[in-house]
C-alpha cells in the first residue's frame, strides 16, 4: 500500500505567487486596457551579456563535434568540468580563499541543492531560519519532516531567528542549540546585508556547537560595499562549520539557463564526523541522485567566470537592476515611506503606510497605483506590514510604476 509523505500536508506556503497571480488576474479582467506594472517576482529580466553567449554558442559547438562531444559529467572529472572546477578556485582566489577541485560542486542553480543539502543530516536535526526569508528553506524542511507540526502560525520544532527593524534584519545567532541554520546574505526579500562581525558571531556559534551553516549567496555579487564580506569563508574557521551555495542566476541573468556550485569544504566536521566526512556524504548523494548539469551551460558559466564576464554581468546587469532599485528606493523616500534594502540587493522592503497588513497593501498598491508588488508575510510573520518591490524590471516599467505610485497613491 503506497502513502504519501504526510509532511507535505503540513507546508502552509506556497499560495504566494499563485494568489498575486489571481487578484492581478482578477484586476486586469476588471479593468481591461489598464497598464499593470509588475515589480512583485525576483525573476532577471536582462538578456545574457555577450561574452556569456559565446560562451554558451561555444558549448553549443562542442557538442556538434565528435572530438569535443561530451555527455554525463564524469565524476572523475571530464574536461569541461574540470575547467570549469578551476575557474572557481580561481575566483575563490580573488578573495584569498583557497578551495580544492573536490571541495566544489556543480549544480543546476542553487534553489536544488539549498533543498536537497538536508538529505545528508540526521532527522533529528533542529533547523533554525532567519524570519522573513526566501521560502525554499522552510519548505524544504517542511517536506524533509524536521518542523513538526504548524501551531499558532509556527512549526513547533523548527527556530525562527527573527529579522526586524531593531536588528537591521540581520539576525542574531540562536539562544538554544539548533543543528543547522541557513543563512540568506544578502537577504531576500528584506535586502539586508550583513557585516564581518554579525557572520563571524554564526561561525562562532555554529564552532561552539557543532552546528553546520548553510550560506545562501545568490545575491553576493550584488554587495557594492568591499566591507561586507562576499563568501562565508572570508570568516576565520567557517571552512569548519559551513556550506555555500551559489548561482549565476541573479549574478549573470542565469535563471533560465541554470547553473550554479555548492561548496562543502573538506575541513566541515559535525557531530561524530571526522574531516572530510560531509564532503563524501555529499558527493555520494549527487553520485546517486544527479547527473550533472548542462555542459552548455557550464561553458556559460565559464564564459560569465572570466574576467570580461564578470564585468560585463557588472556593468550591464547589476548596475541596471541597482539603478532599478534606486529609483524605487527615492521614488518612495520622497512619499514618506519607510524603506530599506535596496543597496546590496536588487530588492527594496518598504514598511506599509497606516498600519495596514501586506496584503491590504498589496490590494491598495494594485487598484490605486496598478503596481504588482510581493507582500512581505508571504516569507514569514516578520514579514507582515511589509512589501517587497523588485527591481528586476524593465527601467521603463519601473519609472512608469513609481510616476503611478506618486500620482494615483491615496495615502
Ligand atoms: C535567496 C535565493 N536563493 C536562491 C534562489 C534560487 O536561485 P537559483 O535560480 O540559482 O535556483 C533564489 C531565487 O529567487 C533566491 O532568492
Amino acid at each position: 500500500m503506497a502513502t504519501i509523505n504526510e509532511n507535505y500536508n503540513k507546508l502552509q506556503g506556497g499560495y504566494l505567487f499563485g494568489e498575486i497571480a489571481r487578484r492581478t488576474k482578477n484586476f486586469i479582467e476588471k479593468n481591461p486596457g489598464m497598464e499593470v506594472m509588475r515589480l512583485g517576482v525576483g525573476d532577471t529580466t536582462r538578456p545574457l551579456t555577450p561574452t556569456i553567449i559565446r560562451g554558451l554558442q561555444k558549448g553549443v559547438k562542442r557538442l556538434a563535434n565528435v572530438k569535443t562531444y561530451i555527455g554525463y559529467q564524469d565524476a572523475e572529472g571530464k574536461e569541461g568540468n574540470i575547467r570549469l572546477l578551476n575557474a572557481f578556485i580561481g575566483f575563490y582566489k580573488t578573495k584569498s580563499i583557497n578551495l580544492k577541485a573536490k571541495e566544489i560542486f556543480i549544480n543546476d542553480g542553487a534553489k536544488t541543492d539549498l533543498a536537497n543539502i538536508q538529505s545528508i543530516f540526521g532527522l533529528d536535526n533542529i533547523v533554525a531560519i532567519a524570519d522573513p526569508v526566501y521560502p525554499a528553506y522552510l519548505d524544504s524542511t517542511v517536506i524533509a519532516g524536521r518542523t513538526g507540526k504548524f501551531i499558532d502560525g509556527k512549526y513547533q520544532d523548527l527556530v525562527y531567528m527573527e529579522c526586524n527593524e531593531k536588528n537591521g534584519f540581520i539576525p542574531d545567532p540562536p539562544k538554544q542549540k539548533v543543528d543547522i541554520i541557513y543563512l540568506c546574505n544578502p537577504n531576500n526579500p528584506t535586502g539586508a546585508v550583513a557585516t564581518k562581525k554579525q557572520l563571524k558571531a554564526f561561525v562562532d556559534y555554529a564552532l561552539k556547537n557543532k552546528a553546520v551553516i548553510i550560506f545562501d549567496a545568490a545575491y553576493v555579487e550584488y554587495i557594492s560595499d568591499k566591507s561586507f564580506p562576499k563568501s562565508i569563508y572570508e570568516i576565520k574557521k567557517a571552512k569548519k562549520c559551513a556550506i555555500e551555495i551559489n548561482s549565476f542566476s541573479k549574478w549573470s541573468g542565469f535563471t533560465g539557463v541554470r547553473l550554479g556550485w555548492t561548496v562543502v569544504p573538506m575541513d566541515l566536521v559535525i557531530e561524530g564526523t571526522k574531516k572530510g566526512k560531509i564532503n563524501s556524504l555529499w558527493s555520494r548523494r549527487q553520485g546517486t541522485m544527479f547527473n550533472g548539469a548542462c555542459n552548455i551551460a557550464q561553458e556559460g558559466a565559464l564564459a560569465a567566470l572570466s574576467t570580461a564576464g564578470q564585468k560585463e554581468s557588472k556593468k550591464i546587469l547589476i548596475a541596471y537592476y541597482m539603478n532599478n532599485a534606486a529609483i524605487i528606493k527615492k521614488g518612495l523616500s520622497k512619499l514618506g515611506f519607510k524603506v530599506f534594502g535596496g543597496e546590496h540587493a536588487p530588492y527594496v522592503w518598504v514598511k506599509t503606510p497606516s498600519n495596514l497588513s501586506s496584503w491590504e497593501f498589496f490590494n491598495k498598491l494594485l487598484e490605486e497605483a496598478h503596481v504588482v508588488v510581493t507582500p512581505g508575510s508571504g516569507f514569514g510573520a516578520q514579514g507582515e506590514g511589509y512589501v517587497r518591490f523588485s527591481a528586476f524590471g524593465d527601467a521603463r516599467n519601473v519609472k512608469k510604476a513609481m510616476k503611478s505610485i506618486q500620482k494615483n497613491l491615496k495615502l
